[in-house]
């Protein structure tokens, strides 16, 4: 007895911090991983949306009989037949509920048939007559109607001010006033959003597989939508293609497909096309940044102003919170972060892996770049001489802040120290640069249920949403860790709304906060199972966790994950082109709970930074209101070919004890923050001239 539960200790011991694959990795690559437009349910329709043809204005007319006369074809819903929905939090979801038309893009009605096609064809059928208003969509600093919103994403105040930044920055030696701007960018997960609802009239029950980062949420607004009690509506989603922020809410996508499924009476699938997800499901707002730096000839910073300027839609105020990262970086009294934001006729942006952090530190760590240049100061070094010791905006000691360390050993292992200064190779220049990263340590209450059955094995139940991260597996170490038992009797079940609540895998807080419950709910079952003798019922033995006291409680802390990134590109004179040669981030981010999956969230954050530096971007058409990047043909993302075979990740061995049982912070976000500004440093300094406006395209460069 007492020799195997040591060894059962030893391998639970290991299992934290060790490189455990994906558990549904096979699954995955060969096919048998189901999606939400995947569920081949009996008597299946399909309904495909028709996005308005206006930028601003409202229906007169919906004429469906050429789309009605169409072979397979169900029924079309308009604003004048729709079922009048329940009240929702974001009025992006009250579809088909009046003849306003707020951005081109906008869902005016909705065809459903026996199959897609015939589903797309209907909806090319149906002929919609307007009264056009004239739009803006275009955002520019000093755009009439900008005001400053009490708060922004995340629930921070829009503006802050401390000292006299003005005072501080007219009186500093060293002074940098520049102005940046990041483009409108698309989330453009490799699985577009799609939903399977299935409405049966005879149990009274709705059950939706959906593309999502979040079930619960789903359930809670469909129940409020349709008008029924949670407890008949079971939204699933077993496995998702990616969200990226766009299916951390609930989308349109979702609702159609269940307002077609209560008209038809049969399961109805909507998978947007492509095409339409530009215009509704979220994007990055574009952000115009002034940056005001002062410092003293030693670099020591006396004054720092970041005032954003950018957009929401008419439909619902989403405030991008670029400010907010320069009220943790560096220790400066005297400084004012703020927002300025302007409705206009645009598609309503919403989250995009680290809203606020990913354009915000592009443009301070840009700044804090040309700040290093005017001081004639190395910029890992100025950063190093800015460090506070505590939170500079709050003034709350930092539950751990390891960015010197994430500095230093990215320079050592970048080789900063040693680098070569700019040259030239043929027609190419070569240059490093290097930025910092930051990403806030969020919590959220979530629930979990442990059992253990007689046989040995055990089940745990968590509403977690996988959206390719690798979830699944880290919360079944963290369950199998806190057994005592061995990974291969832990089977996790998640991604189902009848599970015990849990948040949507947004804001870096998945493994924190489901991680959390299940570390409970399994501590608690270990403790029943110490108290049981005899054998187990057949029944076997269950505990559960309720982290809602302990993740509500304010921590006295400030706690931010931290990062460095490094980069060395080549600009080619001839062609304008760009390159990343090398890139390596170090991350302080609590815990590594697993090397293998945490690697390629990192990665995968840099790489989204390498695409926002070099190629994303989306454009607002200013006559058509429309975004004229509606594909991955025309929106580029960053493929292979594109990225360094010497991309790095590294983190440090960082022990915080004011996080949650297992010292993790979140690593989804923080990879990308910082990265664009590194390789935009690297650029200027290859090239000799500051470009301060992205992506840094062809066209900019020669
Ligand atoms: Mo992430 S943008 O919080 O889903």
């Amino acid at each position: 007895m007492s020799s195997a539960s040591a060894t059962l200790d030893t391998a639970a011991e290991a299992l934290l911090g060790t490189p455990v694959p994906r558990r549904e990795g096979r699954e995955k690559v060969t096919g048998t991983a189901l999606y939400a437009a995947e569920r081949h349910l009996p008597r299946r329709a399909y309904a495909w949306p028709v996005p308005a043809t206006i930028a601003r204005g409202r229906i007169t007319a919906v004429d469906t009989a050429a789309a009605l006369a169409l072979p397979g074809v169900l029924g079309v819903l308009t604003p004048y037949d729709a079922p009048r929905l329940g009240p929702s939090d974001d009025p992006g979801l009250q579809l088909l509920q009046d003849l306003r038309v707020p951005h081109r893009g906008w869902y005016v009605a909705l065809a459903v048939a026996d199959t897609l096609e015939g589903a797309r064809a209907a909806a090319d059928a149906v002929r919609v007559t307007y009264e056009e208003e004239p739009h803006d969509v275009v955002l520019r600093e000093g755009h009439p109607g900008l005001y400053t919103p009490e708060e922004v994403n995340g629930g921070y105040p829009a503006h802050r001010e401390q000292g006299d930044p003005d005072a501080a920055f007219a009186a500093a030696p060293v002074r940098i006033d520049v102005r940046y701007a990041v483009p409108p960018l698309h989330n453009h997960a490799m699985e577009p959003h799609a939903a399977t609802a299935d409405w049966d009239a005879g149990r009274g029950h709705l059950t939706v597989h959906d593309s999502c980062q979040g079930t619960t949420v789903v359930r809670t607004v469909l129940a409020g939508l349709f008008g029924l009690p949670e407890d008949r509506v079971t939204v699933l989603a077993e496995h998702v293609g990616g969200g990226f922020g766009s299916k951390g809410t609930p989308r349109p996508h979702v609702v159609l497909a269940v307002m077609a499924s209560r008209r038809c009476g049969r399961p109805v699938t909507v998978a947007l096309p492509r095409q339409h997800m530009a215009a509704t499901v979220g994007h990055r707002a574009p952000t115009l940044h002034r940056v005001r730096l002062g410092a003293r000839a030693d670099g020591t910073l006396t004054s720092l102003g970041h005032e954003v300027t950018t957009y929401t839609s008419r439909v619902r105020e989403f405030v991008e919170q670029a400010a907010v990262p320069a009220r943790v970086m560096y220790a400066v009294r005297d400084s004012r972060t703020t927002h300025r934001v302007a409705a206009l006729d645009v598609p309503t942006p919403s989250w995009m892996r680290a809203p606020g952090e990913t354009p915000g530190m592009y443009a301070l760590e840009s700044a804090m770049d040309e700040l290093a240049d005017a001081l004639g100061m190395d910029p890992v070094e100025l950063r190093v001489r800015n460090d506070p010791a505590t939170e500079p905006d709050s003034g709350r000691p930092f539950s751990s802040r390891h960015l010197v360390e994430c500095l230093r050993e990215g320079a050592d292992r970048f080789g900063w120290a040693g680098r070569r200064p700019p040259r030239r190779e043929g027609p190419l220049l070569i240059g490093s640069g290097m930025a910092a990263a930051t990403y806030p340590v969020y919590i959220a209450p979530a629930g979990a249920r442990a059992h253990a059955r007689p046989d040995g094995s055990y089940l745990v139940e968590v509403n977690a949403t996988d959206i390719g991260t690798g979830a699944r597996t880290v919360l079944s170490q963290i369950a199998a860790d806190a057994l005592g038992v061995p990974l291969d009797a832990v089977s996790l079940s998640l991604g189902n709304s009848a599970l015990p609540a849990g948040p949507v895998a947004g804001g870096s807080t998945g493994t924190a906060s489901w991680g959390w419950a299940v570390h409970d709910a399994c501590a608690a079952l270990t403790d029943r199972l110490a108290r049981h003798h005899g054998p187990l019922p057949d029944a076997g033995l269950s505990a559960s966790a309720d982290t809602t006291q302990s993740a509500k409680q304010r921590s006295p802390y400030a706690r931010h994950a931290f990062g460095a990134h490094f980069a060395e590109v080549q600009a080619d004179t001839v062609t304008g082109e760009v390159r990343v040669r090398r890139m390596l981030g170090v991350f302080a981010a609590g815990r590594v709970l697993n090397p293998r999956t945490a690697r390629s969230q990192f990665i995968g954050g840099m790489v989204m930074g390498l695409g926002m530096a070099l190629t994303e971007h989306s454009g607002l058409d200013p006559a058509f209101g429309d975004f004229a990047e509606r594909d991955l043909a025309a929106y580029h993302v960053p493929v292979n070919a594109d990225v360094p075979v010497a991309i790095e990740a590294h983190w440090i061995d960082e022990h915080d004890k004011h996080l949650n049982p297992m010292g993790s912070k979140g690593i989804g976000e923080i990879g990308i923050v910082g990265a664009a500004a590194a390789i935009g440093n690297a650029v200027s300094r290859a090239t000799g001239h500051r470009l301060r406006e992205l992506p840094l395209t062809p066209d900019r460069i020669l």
